[in-house]
């Protein structure tokens, strides 16, 4: 299928606290581009699941679950934040928790469900543009995007980032223990046989490690619009 008339994309993968969600929510707001958090999709099938009592390692439940979820996004009332609504409750703060990440990447390493998330995702991509966060957003979703970045850093940095957010939630948690879970969850995602994390061959690679999230967000931003050479 060819896409050459589509809304442009930039697919930004990578793994969990490489500060995706940061950076797209950001780089969005500036080009005026749509915004998709793919990772909320699998989030928010976890939930429902979770709150329908299914058991989460049984595949066709799972699929039957990723195609009958209702997801809707919704502007927030504080300016730039975005409500995810699941099945018609808001499920934002519950979709955040390191336990709805770690059902999202179980059931996010099963094919059928990953395929009942393909039209909607694709959907996504209208005028005048899409930035798409995720692990496969450039080498599965969208492999004819215009743009591709993946963004990483050292798994303690990330640990420390996720740290001072579940904080500032007022989350109980110990930097330890989310250092090990980050890692399993990478672990996972970048092993699994389908659609596993991994930069496009096409990615621009950004290694976030002590760089400022205004710094990160210029770099990605001149990948859409190239300084010229001086
Ligand atoms: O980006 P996130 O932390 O919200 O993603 C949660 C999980 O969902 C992640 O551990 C793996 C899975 N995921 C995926 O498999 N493919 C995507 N495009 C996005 C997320």
């Amino acid at each position: 299928m060819s896409h050459a008339h589509s809304a442009p994309v930039l697919t930004i993968d990578g793994p969990s606290g490489s500060g995706k969600g940061t950076v797209s929510a950001r780089v969005a707001g500036q080009l005026g581009w749509r915004l998709l958090d793919s990772g909320a999709l699998y989030r928010a099938v976890g939930y429902a699941a979770g709150m329908a009592g299914l058991d989460l390692s049984d595949v066709d439940a799972m699929a039957r679950c990723a195609e009958a979820t209702r997801i809707q996004f919704r502007a927030g009332a504080a300016e730039g934040t975005t409500r995810v609504i699941v099945n018609g409750h808001d499920a934002t703060d519950e979709l955040r928790t390191e336990t709805a990440g770690a059902a999202a990447s179980a059931i996010a390493a099963m094919a059928p469900v990953r395929d009942a998330l393909v039209a909607l995702q694709l959907g996504f991509r209208k005028a005048p543009g899409l930035v798409a966060d995720g692990r496969d957003m450039g080498t599965v979703i969208f492999p004819d995007a215009a743009f591709k970045v993946f963004l990483t850093a050292s798994a303690s940095e990330r640990a420390k980032r996720r740290y001072k957010q579940l904080k500032e939630k007022g989350l109980s948690v110990t930097l330890a223990g989310l250092q090990r879970e980050i890692e399993a969850r990478d672990n996972r995602d970048a092993s699994r046989a389908v659609a596993p994390l991994k930069p496009a061959a096409d990615a621009v690679i950004v290694d976030t490690t002590g760089m400022g999230i205004d710094d990160v967000v210029a770099k990605v931003l001149a990948v859409v619009h190239p300084l010229p050479a001086a």
